[in-house]
């Protein structure tokens, strides 16, 4: 009885606020604000929302918008002292000012402005880790990475002080601890307290203290989400090998019934969300699957729509829905007005992520029917909110009942990946951080504009330019492209594509030598074609890594804080003996095929020695002369024969897989021999190809805006 009299009252009291917000009541539309402009809902009838908009680097004070209450009157603004004010600004970002230990930064100021650089030394017996020069940004952070003089011999690196916080805890030997405030109003996103691990790592990721509405930019959440899931990716326990025995190119990585990579994509599509936003975040979550489609592992998806209540699109259960086509059909179908039916005021995480650990235990149990190993499968929920999570209480104890659910405590991190992008000022900063993961090295929370998040996995997606070998263009003047195309991928899936432009490196000079008796001189021999529009991937046209990039870093799993292109390179091709590594032969129907780069000093002269057995070298005394630095040189001897390029296979990358990525480290240039269609090969049957190592400034000198490298 006494549960219903209070439903009847709470009805009453309802019914009763409701009219009085049917008076003709309104709030003041003639509002300003310096520097920017107003949006309005409604009107400004009451309960409508008034939004300040600042350009570009700018951030609305002190409030972001105001709702109009029932007096008549907007919500009132209170300033950084808490006193009540009338007038709101757009402020320019500006940057925390940086800390560092045993070293010093100048210059020294109170306040650093969007453009304002500053440098950091470490004191005698230290040395710099991070970035030597940082500048602050447009949206108040300072680019390149934190600052730290290393110098202890402790378990751990010294973890550093991002910019506007402080830290306690001075120890770095196992187990120790660090913990961290955010200065002034800062919000920490990341970990405020990390422990160092038996492996020498801290644990939780680095945290950074950002102003209340700063937003990442669009290709700083583009390379940090595609290097963390790319990450995810490649863990992924896929079977390729049996694939690839065969010597099949088809590098299909068919998962079959054993999918293995679940993601959940959760949408807010609470009351504030227009029309536009809509098909924003759908065209986002298109392009989204389009490029993980394009990796080709069976991937499940559960696609879940909530506002105050929580609705289904695609339940991962249903093995015969949720793979990526299906996705890709379904999303088109979504209808704005019909999303909004049940959006309602309210943003209900908790209700959502509710949905998610409903369809895990449905599917937990359909597949221990099929036997199958649930502990391999790997968990990614993705979820795109611009809303405080005003209903439904906080969200991270139902994300903890998740991971618990998947027991990440025993079975460890990697299974499960959690990225929140928060869209628009609204979103709860720490909130969003209190739910997404915290890895080492990685990001999983983003915060931008709405109408950025399009951009964000548009850039993701197909690249617009291809590595190949100068001589393929011997005859094509430079700058001149007009209605010359590119055949990419394999014969019976080979698409045209209109060419921007070629550059070629700049010292390559076929006719370099011709003097000196070397009628066809290969140095430098590499190009790159920027086609017209983006590529699209499928399985036979698919990117492939770069080394001295962040995503390589990943790849790698080089953990250290500060990875350099050296790294790389003592990683991909040691200087000791032999390295494995792959290329494509085009002219034997793209079979892959497998080779040793003679990397140890005396294979190495060995192999490069018997260039000059080339019928075009005959009058060649110093091997130097054609094989400069530049190549890297492979192929067999009667003892140990191996595999060799044809003609018509230059051009085609020389690549060394690590885990399931493929990293790219040479050209296919030219060889020795081209007895490609015998079986019988002499023992100087080398191949040679251009190192991607030594043109690494060319490389980055091209493709530095679309692609992160390391800084040195
Ligand atoms: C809006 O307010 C400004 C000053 O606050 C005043 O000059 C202007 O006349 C007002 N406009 C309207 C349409 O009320
Ligand atoms: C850093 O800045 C200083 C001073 O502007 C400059 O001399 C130095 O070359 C810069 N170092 C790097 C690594 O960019
Ligand atoms: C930071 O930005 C400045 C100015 O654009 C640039 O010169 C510098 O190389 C950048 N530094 C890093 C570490 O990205
Ligand atoms: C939020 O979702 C949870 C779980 O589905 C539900 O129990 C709760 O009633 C919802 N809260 C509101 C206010 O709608
Ligand atoms: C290539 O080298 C030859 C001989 O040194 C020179 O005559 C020619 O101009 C060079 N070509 C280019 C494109 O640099
Ligand atoms: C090698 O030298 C001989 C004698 O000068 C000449 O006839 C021949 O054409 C040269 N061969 C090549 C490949 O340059």
């Amino acid at each position: 009885m006494g549960l219903v009299r209070i439903a009847a009252l709470n009805l009453f009291i309802f019914l009763v606020s409701g009219e009085s917000e049917n008076d003709d009541i309104t709030c003041n539309p003639n509002i300003t604000i310096k520097g920017g402009r107003i949006t309005l809902s409604n009107g400004g009838e009451v309960g409508s929302t008034l939004r300040y908009i600042c350009p570009f680097g700018f951030y609305t004070y002190p409030v972001p918008s105001r709702t109009c209450r029932r007096n008549g009157q907007w919500s009132l603004m209170r300033n950084d002292h808490g006193r009540i004010t009338s007038k709101a600004e757009c402020r320019a970002f500006k940057c925390p000012t940086p800390s560092i230990e045993q070293g010093a930064f100048f210059p020294i100021s109170v306040s650093y402005a969007v453009g304002d650089t500053v440098s950091f030394e470490c004191d005698d017996g230290y040395s710099l880790w991070g970035s030597k020069n940082r500048t602050c940004l447009i949206n108040g952070r300072w680019n390149g990475t934190t600052a730290v003089c290393q110098g202890g011999l402790d378990s751990c690196p010294n973890p550093g002080i991002p910019a506007g916080s402080s830290k306690s805890g001075t120890n770095y030997g196992f187990n120790d601890k660090v913990k961290y405030l955010c200065l002034h109003n800062l919000v920490l996103i990341g970990s405020n307290e990390r422990i160092c691990l038996e492996t020498g790592e801290w644990s939780g990721s680095e945290p950074v203290c950002q102003h209340i509405y700063s937003f990442d930019l669009p290709e700083e959440v583009a390379s940090h989400f595609s290097a963390s899931f790319s990450r995810f990716l490649s863990e992924s326990k896929i079977n390729s090998e049996a694939k690839e025995q065969d010597g099949s190119h088809g590098r299909k990585l068919i998962l079959g019934q054993n999918q293995k990579l679940h993601i959940y994509i959760l949408l807010d599509v609470s009351g504030s969300i227009t029309k536009e936003d809509f098909q924003n975040a759908v065209a986002a979550v298109t392009q989204f699957v389009t490029m993980i489609k394009q990796f080709e592992v069976g991937v499940s998806y559960g696609l879940v729509m909530f506002g105050s209540r929580t609705h289904v699109e695609i339940n991962i259960a249903h093995d015969d829905v949720s793979d990526s086509d299906s996705v890709l059909q379904v999303l088109p179908t979504l209808k704005y007005e019909d999303v909004t039916k049940y959006s309602n005021a309210g943003t209900n995480m908790t209700g959502a992520l509710k949905t998610v650990l409903e369809m895990m235990v449905l599917q937990k149990a359909a597949m221990k029917n099929k036997q199958l190993e649930w502990r391999d499968v790997r968990h990614a929920i993705l979820i795109f909110t611009d809303g405080r999570n005003n209903v439904g209480g906080n969200p991270k104890p139902m994300m903890d009942r998740i991971r618990q659910f998947l027991d990440i405590e025993n079975v460890g991190e990697d299974f499960l990946d959690v990225y929140v992008f928060g869209l628009g000022s609204d979103t709860s900063k720490e909130e969003v951080n209190s739910i997404a993961s915290q890895k080492n090295n990685e990001r999983h929370v983003f915060f931008m504009q709405k109408e950025e998040l399009t951009t964000v996995f548009n850039s993701m997606l197909g690249d617009q330019w291809i590595l190949t070998a100068a001589h393929c263009f011997e005859y094509l003047p430079e700058g001149n492209t007009d209605s010359r195309v590119i055949f990419v991928g394999a014969s019976n899936t080979k698409v045209q594509l209109e060419i921007d432009r070629v550059i070629k490196h700049p010292n390559y000079n076929l006719t370099g030598k011709v003097e000196m008796g070397i009628q066809e001189f290969y140095d430098y021999d590499i190009a790159l074609v920027k086609i017209k529009s983006k590529l699209k991937f499928s399985t036979f046209i698919r990117p492939i890594c770069l080394p001295c990039t962040v995503d390589t870093s990943v790849a790698l799993r080089i953990s250290q804080t500060k990875p350099t292109c050296a790294d790389h390179e003592r990683e991909l091709i040691p200087t000791l003996g032999t390295v494995e590594a792959k290329f494509i032969q085009k002219t034997r129907k793209h079979e892959l095929k497998n080779v040793k780069i003679k990397t140890g000093a005396s294979e190495r002269a060995s192999c490069e020695q018997d260039a000059l057995k080339a019928a075009i070298y005959v009058n060649v005394s110093n091997v130097k002369d054609v094989v400069t630095d530049r190549f890297l040189c492979t192929g067999g001897s009667k003892k140990n024969p191996e595999v060799i390029s044809c003609k018509g296979d230059s051009g085609g990358p020389l690549y060394i897989q690590k885990l399931y990525r493929y990293i790219q480290v040479g050209i296919v240039s030219w060889g020795v021999v081209n007895l490609c269609e015998q079986s019988y090969l002499p023992d100087h049957a080398r191949d040679f190809h251009i190192n991607l190592f030594k043109v690494m400034d060319w490389l980055k000198q091209h493709l530095g805006d679309s692609t992160r490298f390391l800084g040195q």
